[in-house]
């Protein structure tokens, strides 16, 4: 996934695109590179590395200009060098193209253009698409582009610009384009956090659309060039809710935003007096016989626990899987199943390719989504939007339990609609959710205790994460976080499962991160406890306040505010989220872009 940026009006443009790309950088970034419009032609600047080596590259350069793109790259095809940096030109320099997803039939689309005695410079397969726009243009850029996409297969978001002329020409499919409207300036960028300085008027790009901007107006057309009319959108983030706020790092910033998103997660969609979640949903819950949990990474286990909860308070069947393994395995699917896409940013292609699949065969539809208007939203029948604001961090960690908090809503709503959750029990698990806000700044309270923790086992090698029902998604959950910005390797397992071939690697060296909070299952957690320590593993806890027994058996314990065992994952995470953070931090580790990975994976 990359970050794209372009700008037309009557600033100077290199000063637009530097700005914007930092604040995308978060969607890739081992490259990056600008193309600006001068009086003597395109100007392309690209450096291999992070934006720090595109910006030391520019200063001293002057390049001034009112028309420009820019590109922070995620490499997919082709090494992260500075040749296969974008934008990538045509041979004589009057092309520039940056290009965000994957063009699959690339190769032969290559072969023919070196037969017809193109020459290429990189090993990218976005350098076909100046190639190809090249041979098209008969000057008219937008026609020319138009023309070239028609031969292209696979993903892109794309932006071109010739140097005979003011505008910048546009084309979105499965990438996300969002255009962003000014006076006497236009933008497009990948996401909203580059235009927010700027306008909060946006335009949405959908699949299939292609887009002319110029510093008076902005064109939005299909391929064949008819012309499309795309509502203007009033963005309602502040610039500051996509800045730091403040914190050292954005990560940070957004695991104490938690207990602020629960509120807007829960806000207005919970009735204690009827019992019900009240969600605005068109779907009919007695439409569906069993749903399916559709997701990768963190939020595949938002999907997982949405299971448990789903099964156990609405009884109604449900899956969970990862969508790369779904869209695969041919699932039995019918015009009663509900399919279920979780994903905080609505571009990861798995979950979108694997909602297709369900969709072919005939499943209904619902998104769990924080970004508005992105390409999962436009695929569903409904979304519940999960309200966590934009998430920056490549580490998901507010839009996680605001998922979980989604999940909840969903099960009560279905619970209640079948029948089979009494008033009096619904009331009480509304109480228990209307909490949760404050229980999870309880929870943020421990943070010194956590970094305690984290100071003594920063050096491990290993971690081992354990937990059970509710609580297993929430072990998986803790060692992702940790593997994904401190690189020591974290495995989880069900507890239960220890027995069955884990237990060999209990030592002294390895800490074990137990959720042991009161529940049903306390006791037989209790019980995987005592099998750690007689093996002389180390035990980290995290337990109910007030829970005295588990001092006995754990070497450190993190306690967390009591609360409806149901709903304990929500409050459980943020110690773990913590320590994740912490230990990152000790090993100097880039906590807001850890090494190879995006903050959503738009290519397969
Ligand atoms: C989470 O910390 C990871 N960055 C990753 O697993 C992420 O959850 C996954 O790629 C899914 O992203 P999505 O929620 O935007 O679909």
């Amino acid at each position: 996934m990359c970050g794209i940026v372009g700008y037309v009006g009557f600033r100077n443009a290199t000063d637009v695109l530097l700005d914007g790309l930092k604040r995308l950088e978060y969607r890739g970034y081992d490259s990056a590179g600008v193309a600006v419009r001068t009086p003597w032609g395109l100007r392309v600047v690209k450096r291999s590395g992070k934006l720090s080596a595109l910006e030391e590259a520019l200063e001293g350069e002057g390049l001034q200009g009112a028309l420009g793109i820019g590109h922070t790259r995620w490499a997919t095809h082709g090494a992260p060098t500075d040749p296969n940096a974008h934008p990538h030109t045509t041979e004589d320099g009057r092309i520039a193209v940056i290009h965000n997803g994957i063009i699959e039939n690339y190769l032969e689309l290559k072969e023919a253009l070196l037969a017809r005695g193109h020459r290429f410079s990189s090993e990218t397969d976005s350098e076909v698409l100046a190639h190809l726009i090249e041979e098209k243009y008969r000057g008219d850029l937008f026609q020319a582009l138009r023309e070239a996409l028609r031969e292209v297969r696979g993903a892109y978001a794309v932006v071109a610009v010739h140097q005979d002329h003011e505008e910048l020409v546009a084309a979105r499919t499965v990438s996300p384009l969002v255009v962003g409207l000014g006076e006497g300036e236009n933008f497009l960028a990948s996401d909203v956090p580059a235009l927010l300085p700027y306008t909060r008027r946006v335009i949405f790009l959908q699949d299939g659309d292609l887009v002319r901007l110029t510093r008076e107006g902005v064109e939005v057309t299909d391929l064949e060039g008819r012309p499309l009319d795309r509502p203007v959108e009033e963005v309602d983030w502040s610039l500051e809710a996509a800045e730091k706020g403040g914190f050292p790092h954005y990560m940070l910033k957004e695991i104490y935003e938690q207990p602020w998103v629960l509120e807007n997660t829960l806000g207005g969609r919970l009735s204690e007096e009827r019992g019900e979640a009240e969600l605005g949903l068109e779907l009919d819950p007695l439409s569906v016989d069993r749903v399916h949990l559709i997701a990768c990474g963190t939020a595949a286990y938002a999907g997982w626990y949405g299971k448990y909860l789903l099964e156990g308070l609405a009884k109604l069947p449900a899956d969970w899987e990862v969508a790369s393994e779904y869209r695969y395995r041919d699932p039995v699917v019918d015009g009663r199943t509900l399919a279920v896409a979780i994903s905080q940013s609505g571009e990861t292609i798995d979950t979108l390719e694997a909602l297709r699949e369900a969709r072919r065969k005939g499943a209904r539809a619902l998104g769990v989504v924080n970004a508005k208007g992105s390409s999962i939203t436009r695929e569903v029948e409904e979304v519940l939007y999960i309200h966590a604001g934009p998430e920056i961090g490549v580490a998901s960690t507010k839009a996680y339990t605001a998922m979980l908090a989604a999940m909840a809503l969903l099960a009560l709503w279905f619970a209640r609609a079948r029948g089979v959750l009494p008033l009096e029990e619904a009331r009480t698990l509304i109480r228990e959710m209307k909490k949760l806000p404050r229980l999870v700044e309880e929870a943020l309270e421990k943070r010194p205790i956590v970094a305690h923790i984290a100071e003594k086992y920063h050096q491990a090698q290993d971690f081992l994460f354990l937990g059970r029902h509710v609580q297993a998604p929430t072990a998986y959950e803790g060692a992702l976080k940790l593997k994904e910005i401190s690189y020591i390797h974290a495995e989880a397992y069900p507890a239960g499962e220890m027995k069955h071939g884990p237990i060999a690697l209990i030592d002294e060296h390895l800490p074990v991160v137990v959720l042991a909070t009161k529940g049903p299952l306390y006791e037989k957690t209790l019980s995987n406890i005592q099998e750690v320590r007689a093996r002389g593993g180390k035990v980290i806890a995290i337990a109910t306040e007030g829970d005295e027994e588990i001092r006995k058996l754990a070497q450190d314990v993190v306690y967390v505010p009591e609360v409806h065992p149901l709903l304990s994952p929500i409050v459980s995470v943020v110690p773990l989220q913590l320590l994740a953070y912490e230990v990152a931090v000790l090993l100097g580790r880039d906590v807001d872009q850890p090494r190879n990975l995006a903050k959503s994976v738009t290519v397969e």
